[in-house]
């Protein structure tokens, strides 16, 4: 991995680097983070992390094994994910033998959006688009969370223009619960930094080239220079490219 502080140079994990001494920067990011996650165990259960294996939701899954384990942990299976992203769900399974939760879109939301715009007519319009986001992630994402009283992302501010001024915790009136994105201030090096530190399995995609992990059809690496979401959503503006999970009215309350 290449060692940088510059987001905008494609940085490239490396396998089996195996655990090291925790710098001292990256142990106040965990002791900063550790905080927001024991403060959720305590006083926001139940609590889960939506997870997309991402190299962000591993982060938070080591974190949330090794220190708060009653945050559970719940992944929106679109059923158009890469076969990598199944097999790391696989590996959390093993290597932690924790069972994260898999949440499905309802089959006629999905049959629906098929028979009205073509299987991949995500391609044809923003509005197709969308309408494929919510059969698949968005609706799901409401039953995932009823009887939560908080849940988490990966999110960090780093990642997008819309997100520059994401908080750590939001009320998320959309779902009437509280929204934490606990590494909303990590860097991209420390995510990787962490993951090489603590030997925590990734997502086999930023090996080629990925830096943003979504559904496949819809994904694709970036090239050195890109943006971290280039590869998302990439015939669409930037400013836009959100897949509605993340744009239910919500207001910062800490
Ligand atoms: S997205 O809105 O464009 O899809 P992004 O891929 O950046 O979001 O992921 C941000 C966070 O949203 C992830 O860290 C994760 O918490 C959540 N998330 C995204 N996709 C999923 C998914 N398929 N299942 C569960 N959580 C997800
Ligand atoms: Fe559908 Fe693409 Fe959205 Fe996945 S990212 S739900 S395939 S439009």
């Amino acid at each position: 991995m290449t060692e940088t502080t510059d987001p905008t140079v494609h940085i490239t994990p490396v396998r089996g680097a195996g655990r090291r001494g925790v710098d001292s920067a990256l142990g106040e990011r965990i002791e900063e983070t550790l905080g927001v996650l024991r403060r959720i165990e305590a006083e926001y259960a139940p609590a889960a992390l939506a997870s997309s294996f991402s190299a962000e939701d591993m982060v938070l899954t080591d974190l949330i094994q090794r220190h708060t384990p009653d945050i559970g942990i719940f992944t929106l299976d679109t059923g158009r994910l890469n076969e990598e992203t199944y097999a790391l769900q696989q590996q959390v399974r093993e290597r932690y033998g924790r069972r994260v939760r898999t949440v499905f879109p309802e089959p006629e939301d999905v049959e629906a959006f098929i028979e009205r715009y073509g299987v991949n007519g995500f391609y044809d319009s923003i509005a197709a688009r969308q309408a494929c986001c919510h059969a698949r992630k968005v609706a799901p994402l409401e039953r995932a969370l009823t009887g939560l009283s908080a849940w988490l992302t990966g999110m960090r501010r780093e990642q997008a223009v819309t997100r520059q001024e994401l908080p750590f915790q939001e009320h998320d009136a959309g779902h009437g619960i509280e929204k934490f994105n606990p590494l909303a201030a990590w860097r991209e090096e420390e995510v990787w930094q962490y993951l090489r530190t603590f030997d925590v399995p990734y997502n086999a995609l930023y090996d080629q080239g990925y830096r943003s992990i979504g559904c496949a059809p819809c994904t694709r690496p970036v090239a050195v220079g890109e943006d971290i979401r280039a590869g998302r959503w990439w015939w669409e503006d930037p400013e836009r490219k959100e897949c509605g999970l993340h744009t239910a009215r919500q207001r910062r309350s800490g």
